[in-house]
C-alpha cells in the first residue's frame, strides 16, 4: 500500500479529541507528522490546534467539527483511527465515515472494544473493500502523549502501511518501540483485553496490601508510602507501584490529609477485567487472581450491605503479632510470588485463544512489547522476556526455569503472609486466589476423582479410570461397601 496523492494536507486523521485521542495525535505532530483531528464537540477541536501551536518542530495539526471536511483533508489511502468510547458509538462513528470513504482507506479502532466486536466488524468492512484492524493502545493519557504500548491485529497490510507511525510515537525500550503486529482478527484487542485483566489483578494485589499494612501491621500512610516507594526501587519495580506510591504522598494543596483517605471505597470499571473473566471460562483456562479482583470490585459497590455486616459481625483487626520488618520482607514475597502467578495466568489465556481462535500469538513478542509505556509494566516483564526467548512455545510461564527460582525463593513469604492475615480476618482473596492456584497447578492428583464420582452418582455422567480407555458408570448405591 502506497500513498498515491500528496495534494491532500494530513497523512492521518484521529476521530475523538478526547484526552487519549488528543494526546496520541499530539505525539504523531511531535514526531513530524501532519494529523487532522475531528470531534463534535469544537472545545476539543481548538484544544487540539492551541497546544500542538505549542510544539517545537511539530507537524501541522487541525481540528475539525464536521466530518466531511476532515475527511476531504486526508490523503490517501486514508487512515483514520477512532478513539471514541467502546460499544455502539463505534459503529455509529463507521456508519457516519464509510460514505465518504474510498475502498482500500484504512479504519483503526484504538479503544477498548470488546474482541467479538472486532471481529464482526473486520468482517464486515473487509467484505466492504475497506482495511480494518482494532488496536488496544495502552499508557493512559501520559502514555498517549509520550509513548503508549500498542497491539495491533487483523489487516496486516493496513498495519505495515501505519508501521512508521506507530513505531515513532510507540514507548521505547532499549530502541525498541514498544509495537508489533499482534496477530489476526481481533488478537489486538484480545491481548489489550487480557492486558487490562492483569492491570485489575495487580492493582487489587496491591489494594490487598494495603489493607494488610494499615489493617494488621497498623502502618501510618507515610509508613505505607516508604514501603511502596521501597519495593518499587527494587525487583518488583513497575508502573503500578509508582503510580501507587505517588498516591500515598499527595495531599491537595491546603489540605491535612491524604487524598486517597478521602475516596469512597467503592471501585468502578469500563468492563475489561470481566470480559477477561467471561472469555476464560469460556476457554476454559482458569485466571482466579483475574476473577477475584473483578469480584472485589464488584463487592465494593455493595457499601450499605458492607455497612450493616460490619455492624452484625464487626470489622475490628487485632494487631498482626509479629515482628514488622520481617513481616514485610514476607509480604514482599508475596507480592511478587502473586503478580508472578497472575502474569502467569494472563499468558496461559493468550496461549489457549491462539490456539482456539487463531490468533498465532507470539507470547515473547508481547512480553517485549509490554515492558515500556503500558500500565503492567515492570521489571518482571524482562524475566518474563528471557523465560520466552529461552522457548518461544513455553506452554505456562510458572514452568520456566527462569520463574521457578522466584516461585521457590518467595514460597515462604506468601505461605506465611496468607496464614497470619486469614487467621486475622483480613481479607487478602487475590492473594488467596494466587497461592491456591499455585497449589493446585502443582498437584500432579487434583481431587477431580471425587467431582467425577459425585457426577457419575448422582447423573450417571460416565467417568474414566486411570490405567483404562473407555468412560465407565458404577451403580453407587446398590455396591456400597458401608453404608
Ligand atoms: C490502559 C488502561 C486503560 C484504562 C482502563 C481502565 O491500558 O491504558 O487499561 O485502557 O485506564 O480501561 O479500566 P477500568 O475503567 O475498567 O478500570
Amino acid at each position: 500500500m502506497t500513498t498515491n496523492s500528496t495534494t491532500k494536507p494530513f497523512a492521518f486523521g484521529m476521530i475523538g479529541l478526547g484526552t487519549m485521542g488528543r494526546n496520541l495525535l499530539l505525539n504523531m505532530a511531535d514526531h513530524g507528522f501532519d494529523v487532522a483531528g475531528y470531534d463534535k464537540n469544537p472545545a476539543q477541536s481548538v484544544l487540539l490546534e492551541t497546544v500542538v501551536s505549542d510544539i517545537p518542530k511539530a507537524g501541522k495539526a487541525k481540528g475539525f467539527v464536521d466530518i466531511e471536511p476532515f475527511v476531504a483533508s486526508l490523503q490517501s489511502p486514508r487512515a483514520i483511527m477512532m478513539l471514541v468510547p467502546a460499544g455502539p458509538i463505534v459503529d455509529s462513528v463507521i456508519a457516519e465515515l464509510l460514505p465518504l470513504l474510498d475502498k482500500g482507506d484504512i479504519i483503526i479502532d484504538g479503544g477498548n472494544s470488546h474482541f467479538t466486536d472486532t471481529t464482526r466488524r473486520a468482517t464486515a468492512l473487509e467484505a466492504q473493500g475497506y482495511h480494518f484492524f482494532g488496536m488496544g493502545i495502552s499508557g493512559g493519557e501520559e502514555g498517549a502523549r509520550n509513548g503508549p504500548s500498542m497491539m495491533p491485529g487483523g489487516d496486516k497490510a493496513a498495519y505495515q502501511y501505519m508501521k512508521p507511525v506507530l513505531d515513532a510515537v510507540a514507548a521505547k525500550v532499549n530502541g525498541d518501540p514498544c509495537v508489533t503486529y499482534i496477530g489476526p482478527g481481533a488478537a489486538g484487542h484480545f491481548v489489550k483485553m487480557v492486558h487490562n485483566g492483569i492491570e485489575y489483578a495487580v492493582m487489587q494485589l496491591i489494594a490487598e496490601t494495603y489493607e494488610v499494612m494499615r489493617k494488621g501491621l497498623k502502618l501510618s500512610s507515610e509508613e505505607i508510602q516508604t514501603v511502596f516507594a521501597d519495593w518499587n526501587a527494587g525487583r518488583l519495580q513497575s508502573f503500578l507501584l509508582d503510580v501507587t506510591k505517588d498516591i500515598f504522598a499527595y495531599r491537595e494543596p491546603g489540605a491535612t490529609t491524604l487524598l486517597v483517605d478521602e475516596i469512597k471505597d467503592e471501585a468502578r470499571s469500563k468492563g475489561t477485567g470481566k470480559w477477561t473473566s467471561q472469555v476464560a471460562m469460556d476457554l476454559v483456562t482458569p485466571i482466579p487472581a483475574i476473577d477475584s479482583s473483578v469480584a472485589m470490585r464488584d463487592l465494593s459497590k455493595y457499601k450499605a450491605l458492607r455497612v450493616e455486616a460490619s455492624e452484625l459481625y464487626g470489622d475490628e483487626i487485632a494487631p498482626l503479632a509479629v515482628d514488622t520488618e520481617a513481616f514485610l520482607a514476607q509480604l514482599e514475597q508475596a507480592f511478587f510470588f502473586s503478580m508472578i502467578t497472575t502474569y502467569s495466568q494472563g499468558m496461559h489465556l493468550l496461549a489457549s485463544a491462539s490456539a482456539q481462535f487463531g490468533y498465532e500469538l507470539n507470547l515473547g513478542e508481547i512480553t517485549k512489547i509490554w515492558r515500556g509505556g503500558c500500565i503492567i509494566r515492570a521489571a518482571f516483564l524482562e524475566t518474563m522476556l528471557d523465560a520466552y526467548r529461552a522457548k518461544p512455545d513455553l506452554a505456562h510461564l510458572l514452568l520456566a526455569p527462569e520463574v521457578k527460582v522466584i516461585i521457590d525463593e518467595t514460597q515462604p513469604g506468601i505461605r506465611t503472609v496468607l496464614s497470619i492475615a486469614v487467621a486475622a480476618g483480613i481479607a487478602i482473596p487475590t492473594y488467596a486466589a494466587s497461592l491456591s492456584y499455585f497449589d493446585a497447578f502443582r498437584s500432579a492428583n487434583m481431587p477431580s476423582n471425587l467431582i467425577q464420582a459425585q457426577r457419575d452418582y448422582f447423573g450417571a455422567h460416565t467417568f474414566e479410570r486411570v490405567g483404562q480407555t473407555g468412560t465407565f458408570h458404577a451403580h453407587w448405591q446398590g455396591d456400597l461397601i458401608q453404608k
